[in-house]
């Protein structure tokens, strides 16, 4: 008869307990996905004139609300965490070497943590009517 082993964490309890925590992060973050992605959609394709409305001063206008800059810094963090920590699964499970492990996930999360920063910059700081001396490259509705 062909017994399986049970299967154990070559890694410490610590890690175990970080990987159930990673394990519920993916559900949780899936779950608050799927409003702010489904959201997002609806509104910006579904409400007023649909796709042909969608331009700079849509976008200026959605981000001069703190609703609309907080649902979409929330969903750039939550995609790229959940992404990321997804693609560490798939490094875990396929990388044989674990320096090329190492490698891959510390790319992986280098990326993250600066598609993080300059996401939250464009969110939070975005100004559509900059004060600048090319008066020409503003969109009209800041010249009057
Ligand atoms: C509607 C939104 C989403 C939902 C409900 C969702 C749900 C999930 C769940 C439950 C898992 C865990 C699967 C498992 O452990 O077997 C997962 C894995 C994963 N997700 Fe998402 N996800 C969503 C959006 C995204 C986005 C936006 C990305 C990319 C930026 C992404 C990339 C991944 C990756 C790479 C994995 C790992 C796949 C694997 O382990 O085989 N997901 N997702």
């Amino acid at each position: 008869m062909v017994t399986i082993e049970t299967p154990r964490s070559p890694r410490s309890r610590k890690s175990a307990n970080r990987e159930k925590l990673a394990w519920l992060f993916m559900r949780a973050s899936g779950v608050i996905l799927i409003v702010l992605v489904f959201g997002h959609l609806y509104i910006n394709l579904f409400t007023g004139e649909g796709i042909k409305a969608i331009d700079f001063a849509f976008v200026a206008g959605k981000w001069a609300d703190p609703f609309w800059q907080v649902w979409d810094t929330a969903m750039l963090w939550l995609a790229l965490i959940h992404g990321t920590n997804g693609m560490r699964t798939l490094v875990n499970d396929y990388s044989e070497r674990e320096r090329t492990r190492k490698i891959l996930n510390t790319s992986l999360w280098t990326v993250c943590i600066l598609l993080v920063i300059l996401g939250t910059l464009v969110t939070t700081t975005f100004d559509p009517c900059p004060d600048t001396s090319v008066v020409d490259a503003l969109p009209q509705f800041c010249n009057k």
